[in-house]
């Protein structure tokens, strides 16, 4: 095993020489220097404790090690940081070249400040190109243990066993997803007998604003539907459970235009609030008269507020905006990311010709997978049970089958319930297709 050399620039001399282990002790270096752990003996500086500056390489082939050293931000004494392919590397990061690429070309137009660069930060900074999504994130498509797989089939089944004797054959049953087309209002009190738990409920209701999927009902009607939904969900709900509710806006005659559902329903169950999640996306409708409305809510409730399932470490975001910060020597922020905090911004699934999301269905409100993604990996664990009774697109039960969880949807539309077979059948080949690349590769 090769080793390399500790030198202390405040004592101005070689303090010991370390192998992998020693150098597990300096914590903050071993990520930086696992990457090209196989290089030549070499010399580097370390302040002890603070590890202020890593550098002086004894030979020419130190120079990666340098290299990933300069990328992680360790900061280099003077003489260091001119080496030849850090400079590289910095030159590039802010070639203005590239950034003038990235900038989007739009022909001046005196009645438009959003074409004059000066008004515009995006055509100052710069927007990245509409990048076009995939039929599912990655995430989705990753292959299970052959455990999980055979405690998928086997929960599966005592599911559908149970379902069936309760309520009746499905529409559709495949391992990890299971559909049935029905009213969720007389369908759950009938879930309610049996000895079926619900872990984890996703859903977003019609807003009773006119939607094609909708029947309109007078304010207090519309109150009171929801919560007898809501309390049905409760009522199947295992000890442990959570329900993810999402909802936009609504009018109140006489009263208020944009009236957030959340004030009229919030309370109607008898589950506990835990928090109110922001979910921002970009596109939405115009307006002129008033702000266009650009965010909706998720109400993130729980049975039970002292035992519930919470998987942060599975949710943390990698975007963190100052990465080598420390304190103490210590890098601030989890290596895994932050906490992704109660503001999400998603971008709804979008359509138009040179800019639809290939996971487009002709469902008019469907969930853009990687929000419901997050939810599900936040509030249950492999093999849970994940209820959605307004299914629509079965979004939600995409991504709990993607991730290993057992999906019952309800969807009282047999049209919304053919197209979200078929947009199932096509994510499941799309997953095997892709683990068998991958056992190529
Ligand atoms: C807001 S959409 C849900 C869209 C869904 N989140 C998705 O990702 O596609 C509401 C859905 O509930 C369905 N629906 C309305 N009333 C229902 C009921 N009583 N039982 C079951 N589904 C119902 C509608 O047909 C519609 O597809």
């Amino acid at each position: 095993m090769h080793c390399v050399w500790l030198y202390s620039h405040r004592l101005q001399r070689v303090v010991g020489q370390a192998g992998a282990h020693t150098l597990y002790a300096f914590g903050d270096l071993v990520h930086t220097l696992s990457v090209s752990w196989d290089i030549p003996p070499s010399v580097i500086v370390i302040e002890a404790t603070t590890i202020l500056a890593v550098c002086l390489m004894s030979s020419p082939a130190c120079s990666d090690l340098l290299y990933e050293v300069c990328e992680a931000g360790i900061c280099l004494p003077a003489q260091m940081s001119r080496h030849k392919r850090c400079q590289r590397k910095r030159s590039t990061k802010t070639s203005a070249k590239t950034r003038e690429r990235m900038k989007t070309e739009i022909a001046n137009d005196e009645m438009r400040r959003i074409a004059d660069r000066s008004q515009n930060r995006f055509l100052a900074e710069g927007v990245e190109a509409h990048r076009p999504t995939q039929l599912a994130p990655h995430s989705l498509l990753q292959p299970f243990s052959r455990e999980l797989v055979s405690q998928l089939e086997r929960t599966h089944q005592e599911i559908e066993s149970l379902l069936i004797s309760i309520i009746g054959k499905p529409t559709y049953s495949e391992v990890g997803f299971i559909l049935y087309c029905a009213d969720c209002t007389e369908l759950l009190p009938r879930l309610e007998q049996s000895r079926l738990q619900i872990d984890l409920s996703i859903t977003s209701p019609p807003y009773n604003i006119g939607k094609a999927y909708e029947k309109p009902l007078a304010l207090e009607e519309y109150v009171q539907w929801c919560g007898t939904w809501m309390q049905q969900i409760y009522r199947v709900t295992k000890s442990t459970g959570a329900f993810w509710l999402n909802v936009g806006y609504l009018e109140v005659e006489g009263q208020g235009l944009c009236v957030p559902i959340p004030y009229l329903i919030w309370n109607k169950s008898p589950f506990y609030l835990l928090q109110e999640v922001v979910w921002k996306y970009g596109a939405g409708v115009s307006s002129k008269r008033r702000l266009s409305p650009r965010n909706e809510k998720w109400l993130f409730y729980v049975k039970d507020p002292l035992d519930y399932t919470f998987n942060l470490e599975d949710i943390r975001d990698p975007n963190v905006k100052y990465p080598n910060q420390r304190k103490n020597g210590k890098y601030r922020c989890n290596p895994l990311g932050k906490n992704p905090s109660d503001v999400w911004e998603f971008p709804k699934v979008t359509t138009g010709e040179h800019r639809s999301s290939r996971e487009r269905t002709s469902h008019p409100a469907q969930f853009p997978l990687p929000v419901v993604e997050r939810i599900v990996s936040a509030s249950s664990h492999s093999a849970a049970l994940v209820l959605d009774p307004f299914a629509g697109s079965c979004s939600a039960g995409i991504a709990a089958a993607g991730l290993g969880r057992i999906f019952l949807g309800i969807e009282i539309s047999p049209d919304y319930c053919t197209m979200a077979i078929e947009r199932y059948e096509r994510f499941r080949t799309e997953k095997i297709d892709v683990q068998r690349q991958e056992k190529i590769f």
